[in-house]
């Protein structure tokens, strides 16, 4: 139980950070367990989530999954309440490592969120550096320009906006504002970018823009999708995990692999029900 404690409450700083490093990262969750109060909600999940792969975790709702993408990048200590143990690995280090610092792991592994939230009343370029000014990172006016359109076109937006990038960024549609949230989270240049159902308030068109997207960004960033879409889960990613939690039990992974193997030849009889859509 100490061992619990302390990780709920990390807040030793680092003296000096080594400079971060770049490019995609592989990420590794070990027997991680996780409370909020005396409701356990995660049993010792163990994943690998490769660098430059897109891994999808899929389960019915309310099985933790969104409670086990905030603990890959320290979202979760954010809650009062919530507890956790085990490790979460970024190459091999601990992100909980009282060593480190906190922000360290969130420039690292970014996060989009099922609803897209855009600063609505700041432009379209204001929200893609807003990034730069929440991690104290400076960078010059024409470094500023490039850093913009960079984001934007790896995010899939930049043809669209390319001519109102001083328009607000709540003008834009549902998916572009989705698009505007992963370029924004690109600009900090994160090795991982974890995504909550990023397209389930999105219409088909936008999604499929999304999942473009995806594809294209996973050579530079590892990517790790929580999605109810099963054609989506089966599009986009190389990997998957399967997570239930059954009859108020805390929520395991049944099963994971291959996201080929996983859709048409599942070892447990419970993914094969799920992901044909049998239950869930
Ligand atoms: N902030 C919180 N405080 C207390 N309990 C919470 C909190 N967030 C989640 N939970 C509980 O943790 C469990 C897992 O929730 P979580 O949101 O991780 O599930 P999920 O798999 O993402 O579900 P969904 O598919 O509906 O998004 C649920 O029982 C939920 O009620
Ligand atoms: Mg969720």
């Amino acid at each position: 139980m100490t061992q619990i404690l302390s990780r709920s409450l990390p807040r030793t700083r680092a003296a000096a950070a080594p400079p971060a490093p770049a490019g995609p990262a592989s990420l590794e969750a070990r027997e991680i367990t996780a409370w909020f109060g005396s409701h356990q909600v995660l049993d010792r999940v163990s994943l690998t989530m490769p660098a430059r792969g897109i891994t999808a975790l899929i389960g019915p709702s309310g099985c933790g999954k969104s409670t086990f993408l905030r603990i890959l990048n320290r979202m979760h200590e954010l809650v009062p309440s919530a507890a956790l143990a085990g490790e979460v690995l970024l190459d091999g280090e601990d992100i909980y490592d009282p060593q480190r610092r906190l922000t360290d792991a969130r420039r690292a592994i970014g996060m989009v969120f099922q609803k897209p939230n855009p600063f609505p009343a700041m432009s379209i370029r204001e929200n893609v550096l807003a990034g730069l000014r929440l991690t104290g990172t400076r960078v010059d006016r024409a470094g500023r320009d490039q850093l913009v359109e960079e984001c934007l076109v790896r995010g899939g937006l930049w043809k669209e906006v390319k001519d109102r990038l001083d328009s607000p960024g709540g003008g834009l549609s549902g998916g572009q504002q989705q698009r505007l949230c992963i370029a924004r989270s690109l600009a900090i240049k994160p090795r991982v970018l974890l995504m909550d159902e990023p397209c389930s308030a999105l219409d088909p068109t936008s999604t499929r823009v999304i999942e473009e997207t995806m594809k294209d960004l996973a050579e530079q960033v590892t990517i790790v999708i929580v999605t109810h879409n099963m054609q989506q889960a089966a599009r986009v990613s190389d990997t998957c995990a399967f997570f239930l939690a059954s009859q108020g039990t805390p929520g395991v992974i049944v099963e994971h692999g291959p996201t080929d193997a996983m859709f048409t030849s599942p070892q447990d009889q419970r993914t094969s029900d799920y992901v044909n859509g049998r239950f869930g």
